[in-house]
């Protein structure tokens, strides 16, 4: 019989991991995650909701920062206004240099699928070059970013494609279950599977050669739970060494 977590399970890797991804999404592993962020990423503010909407001059910086980034799809004004609206936009800003926006992520609805479940895709993840882990003032803000989206939205159904590998480590860090395209809701996948010829070599994205190889697809702990917990890949080229 399969229950939920046992006790004796916990001898199992693959359960502890689970359990921590329960917990580092849950608001007792998030709230002190979230306080020490005022520690590692020094003067940075994360702005969302009503608050956003007194920094209208967010949406060309983050406009801007989309055009010029080859992993991330352009975005428009209009969109951007329309997801803050929605509280679907995080924002980070820089409060010791006039709230210059240093990084932002997102959730963009994708619809509904068969069984007339929202889904949502999280994207437009960045960081100001200066700002990221490798830059000059190595801080963990993307962390930062992807802990709250992922806790404020535990209720949603999410998804997140990369081709970038350091956005699959760090959707691995906060606890994403890589699962494989054909495991997504026939409607949820062909919402996402989007790309252009350019990129893919094919017209028909349902049958994209990069799937499952250099582009992955991940959702959330509770995401994972709600869609049948469909079998987790693991991948020897993407899993860092410990
Ligand atoms: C993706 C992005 C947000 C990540 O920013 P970042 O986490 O600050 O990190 P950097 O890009 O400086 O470096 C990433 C490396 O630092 C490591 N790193 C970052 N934070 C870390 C942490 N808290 N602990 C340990 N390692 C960390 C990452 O694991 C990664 O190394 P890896 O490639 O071996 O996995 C940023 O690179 C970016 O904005 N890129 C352009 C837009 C883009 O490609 N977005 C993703 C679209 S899917």
């Amino acid at each position: 019989m399969h229950g939920g977590i046992m006790i004796p399970s916990l001898f199992n890797p693959q359960t502890r991991k689970d359990l921590l991804a329960v917990f580092q999404t849950s608001s007792l592993g998030t709230t002190p995650a979230n306080l020490f962020d005022t520690f590692r990423t020094p003067g940075i503010q994360y702005l969302s909701g009503s608050a956003l909407k007194r920094f209208a001059w967010w949406i060309p910086q983050v406009v801007d920062a989309t055009q010029n980034e080859e992993h991330l799809l352009t975005k428009t004004s209009l969109e951007l206004r329309t997801v803050a609206d929605q509280h679907h936009i995080i924002i980070a800003v820089d409060t010791r240099l006039n709230y210059l926006v240093v990084g932002c992520i997102a959730l963009w609805h994708l619809g509904r699928d068969e069984q007339d479940r929202d889904w949502f895709e999280l994207g437009t993840l960045w960081v100001h070059p200066d700002y990221r882990y490798h830059g000059s003032r190595h801080m963990p803000i993307a962390d930062a970013l992807y802990r709250r989206i992922l806790s404020e939205n535990q209720s949603k159904n999410i998804l997140a494609t990369t081709t970038n590998l350091a956005a699959i480590h760090l959707g691995m860090r906060h606890g994403m279950q890589m699962i494989s395209y054909a495991s997504l809701p026939k409607k949820t996948h062909k919402a996402t599977c989007v790309c252009p010829f350019e990129k893919t070599g094919t017209h028909n994205n349902m049958k994209c050669p990069l799937k499952n190889q250099s582009c992955r697809v991940r959702v959330p702990f509770p995401t994972w739970q709600r869609v049948g917990k469909p079998e987790r890949s693991i991948d020897s080229r993407i899993t860092k060494p410990s």
